[in-house]
């Protein structure tokens, strides 16, 4: 079906926080070392932002660099849709916090919750208002404080999460750029292998809740692999050639940063050399909707990317969730 517009990313940014965790640093607290960290993982640090703060301070700071960029009023924002499973508090959402924060007066604001696979649902969605017309201007952001719901005692948990924002400002654009096409999937079975329980209206907290420590992550990692490394290597490979495309045209395939052993296993599906990958789990872990975003925007940093590029999004996670997303870069 031929869309009205093509919605396309016209400026990205990210922020980390300061403050470094390092493989070293855990050793201390729990019983892991580094080396199996590195080799299990591909984790050296993350980043972790300090107590009194939340996950609208992440994404505040990646939209001031963001509206800075594109000299952009934020007035003239039409939606900000955050992903995020680490949300300020329960309600109201991080995204009108971030509304007010950023003084963008004409804009609607909300979160959207789908984990590891949060920035590429949000993107999709974000884009269907550009698309049929509705809006010129939508802030989409990945942001996670994971370690406000980290258990620091978990050693199968600890090693692996992250603190971090992305954030890309979506805008029509000429029909062969921007967004493609995108598969997104969900199974809800996987509930029971990735999940924090505690604090929703099913397990309202109490002091039971917080003794059982249902208040942080949970994850049974080798079931969580099993599924990521066909879902997201199938969900690629699927996109492409439906696409008419092959591994090596892609200029940069930007996968969520979950385990360096899933990315790589997707690479090698794909026939794609690491070089053509944006990978930066060594340093900041998996910042869960951050990835992927702050992924692709420290690659155009770089000079990684221009327009013109065939870029592959592609992420697993949470729900389970998953999917992939196929875009032209526009400028
Ligand atoms: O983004 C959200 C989606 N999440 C993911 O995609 C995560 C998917 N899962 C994973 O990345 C991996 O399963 C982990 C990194 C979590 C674990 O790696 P693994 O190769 O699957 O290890 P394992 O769970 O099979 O554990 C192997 C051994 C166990 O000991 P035994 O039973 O073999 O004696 C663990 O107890 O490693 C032990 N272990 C550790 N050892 C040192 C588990 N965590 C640690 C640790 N340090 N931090």
């Amino acid at each position: 079906m031929k869309k009205p517009f093509s919605a396309a990313i016209t400026g990205i940014s990210h922020y980390l926080p300061e403050q470094r965790l390092t493989n070293a640093d855990l050793e201390k607290m729990v019983e892991t070392n580094d080396e199996w960290i590195r080799s299990r993982t591909g984790i050296a640090e993350r980043r972790i932002l300090e107590d009194g703060k939340g996950t609208s301070y992440l994404v505040n700071k990646a939209m001031d660099i963001l509206l800075e960029q594109k000299s952009l009023d934020p007035k003239d924002i039409d939606l900000i849709i955050v992903a995020t499973i680490t949300p300020d508090m329960i309600f109201p959402a991080t995204a009108c916090l971030v509304q007010e924060y950023l003084g963008a007066k004409n804009a609607w604001a909300f979160d959207l919750s789908a984990a590891c696979c949060g920035f590429l649902y949000a993107l999709v969605v974000g884009a269907q208002f550009v698309e049929t017309g509705a809006h010129k201007k939508v802030a989409v952001i990945g942001a996670d404080k994971m370690s406000s719901v980290v258990d620091y005692t978990d050693r199968e948990t600890c090693i692996l999460f992250g603190d971090g924002a992305g954030a890309v400002l979506l805008e029509p654009a000429e029909e062969n750029m921007g967004l493609h096409d995108f598969i997104l999937h969900a199974d809800g079975s996987g509930k029971k292998h990735l999940n924090q329980l505690g604090g929703g209206s099913l397990h309202p907290a109490t002091h039971e809740t917080v003794d059982q420590k249902l208040h942080y992550i949970r994850q049974q990692g080798r079931e969580v692999f099993r599924f990521a490394v066909p879902s997201m290597a199938e969900v690629s490979a699927q996109i492409l050639e439906r696409n008419g495309l092959v591994g090596k045209d892609i200029d940069l395939f930007v996968p969520h940063q979950a385990n360096k052993r899933i990315i790589d296993g997707t690479l090698k599906r794909l026939n794609l050399p690491e070089e053509r990958a944006a990978i930066n789990i060594d340093r900041y872990a998996n910042t869960a909707a951050g990835t992927i975003p702050i992924a692709l925007s420290e690659a155009v940093e770089q000079g990684r990317v221009k327009r013109g590029d065939t870029i592959l999004l592609a992420s697993a996670g949470a729900g389970y969730t998953w999917g992939s997303a196929l875009l032209t870069w526009a400028y």
